[in-house]
């Protein structure tokens, strides 16, 4: 089926993917001309696993476009993949997604019948709200599909072709029967529900997961305190059926372009309707102070961080990802700058995004042995196999101070050099 993806950020391009690889035609609107001008050369403008030989097999199945004209061609499905970021308030900003179904709407794309299904995580409400605008500009036959998007960014486009479930939100069955065409596939697994009940969902979601995240880092910090150990822990917990072996991992919290402005935009919304959200409220305390908690180990060390040569490993909010926004890293950068410590940062895939953001007031090392060398402290924040595999000795051998400081667990206590220092999350050191 010839259908149009709208927004070629994370979701969008690796979604685009995902419905060519089941032999949909795609029409992609992006509205950036540097990452358009990318997509039509053939390059991704962003970091995930193989996402360049998926770009090159669909070249011919995938059409990258700014213009919406386009639209008005044979597409009976529209899939809107723009971002929905935080506003100051914690309240989601739904700009874009109406800006693009103005997009829709002043193009004409809607003098024939077609599906629009949101994929962008939206407000409750937001679907009906756009509904209704759509009900007063044409006599067609529109119907507007709540159909929010479950991938993980690392494993997206794996995500994306084989989800866990497909969630619509619509009561319409003309339109879950195309999407069901779209989606193609045997045995997929849907929930079908109503629209308001599927944008929750997407909230609930994430916020469940940044619940056990925040639940897991308060288990790590009484770890610490009772000199237990966390992965123990974590095996003892994760062994139970009932509780499931996923996002147990305790570290600096939860980051990147989701969690955190789902679990505030749920806070809010719940907060619309009159209700306290206390559990997801705890969640977001406990995840802003565990972000500075290798800068509160650190002062055990170092009373300030004047002058001193720090090394940061790992920028991107998770390996396999490029994707900066929300990382723990940045936040200590940021306090280590402000205290005018010297930095010199390595990441395998998110330099070039970090430079952007911090141009000439850090040093950027093209590896490890050059990120530690002369260092008085190692701090870690993404665990990348290249980070996690490092050889330990050469902690010793390169730095000035072997202090290194993990906020991801990525070693084994057992072994630690003996003349390294080092300290995890969750472990009494
Ligand atoms: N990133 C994730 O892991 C993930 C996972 C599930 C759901 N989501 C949700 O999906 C949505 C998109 O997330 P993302 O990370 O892909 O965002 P993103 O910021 O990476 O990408 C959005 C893209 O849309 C483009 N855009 C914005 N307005 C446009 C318009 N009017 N017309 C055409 N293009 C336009 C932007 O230029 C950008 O390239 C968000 O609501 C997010 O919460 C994200």
């Amino acid at each position: 089926m010839k259908v149009a993806v709208i927004g070629m950020g994370y979701v969008g391009l690796v979604t685009a993917i995902s419905l060519a690889e089941v032999g949909n035609e795609i029409i992609a609107i992006e509205k950036n001309s540097i990452k358009l001008e990318k997509l039509k050369l053939g390059i991704s403008p962003i970091y995930e696993p193989n996402i360049q030989e998926y770009l090159k097999k669909h070249k011919e199945n995938i059409k990258f476009e700014s213009n919406y004209e386009k639209l008005n061609e044979e597409v009976k499905v529209i899939f809107i993949c723009v971002g929905t970021p935080e506003n100051k308030d914690g309240t989601a900003d739904t700009r874009s997604v109406y800006e693009a179904i103005n997009e829709i709407i002043n193009n004409n794309v809607l003098a024939k019948d077609i599906i629009i299904v949101i994929k962008s995580t939206v407000p409750i409400g937001t679907n009906k709200d756009i509904e209704k605008l759509i009900k007063n500009k044409t006599n067609k036959n529109i119907k507007i599909v709540s159909n929010p998007e479950f991938l993980s960014q690392g494993t997206a486009i794996d995500d994306a072709i084989n989800p866990q479930r497909i969630v619509l939100g619509t009561d319409s069955k003309e339109a879950i029967k195309i999407l069901k065409l779209v989606y193609k596939k045997n045995n997929r697994k849907y929930v079908i529900t109503d629209s308001n009940t599927a944008e929750l969902i997407k909230y609930a979601c994430n916020s469940f997961l940044a619940l056990k995240i925040s639940y897991m880092n308060e288990l790590a910090n009484i770890c610490e305190l009772i000199n237990g150990n966390i992965k123990d822990l974590e095996k003892g917990m994760g062994t139970d059926k009932r509780i499931g072996k996923y996002f147990l991992k305790s570290g600096v919290g939860y980051g990147g372009s989701c969690f955190p402005k789902d679990t505030k935009a749920l806070v809010k919304l719940a907060e619309r309707e009159g209700y306290e959200i206390k559990t997801l409220e705890a969640a977001i305390l406990v995840n802003k102070n565990q972000r500075i908690k290798l800068i509160e180990k650190a002062k055990k060390y170092y009373k300030n961080f004047n002058n001193l040569n720090i090394a940061i490993l790992g920028t991107s909010f998770k390996p396999n990802t490029d994707d900066i926004r929300e990382s723990a890293a940045i936040d200590n950068i940021n306090i280590l700058l402000n205290e005018k410590a010297n930095i010199k940062v390595y990441d395998p895939v998110s330099l070039e995004i970090i430079k952007e953001k911090y141009k000439d007031s850090i040093e950027y090392c093209n590896n490890i042995d050059e990120a530690v060398t002369g260092a008085d402290l190692c701090l870690i924040f993404t665990e990348w196999k290249e980070i996690k595999e490092y050889k330990l000795n050469n902690f010793v051998k390169y730095m000035k101070k072997p202090i290194v400081l993990d906020g991801r667990n990525c070693y084994n206590f057992n072994k630690i050099p003996r003349k390294m220092i080092y300290e995890t999350i969750g472990n009494k050191k």
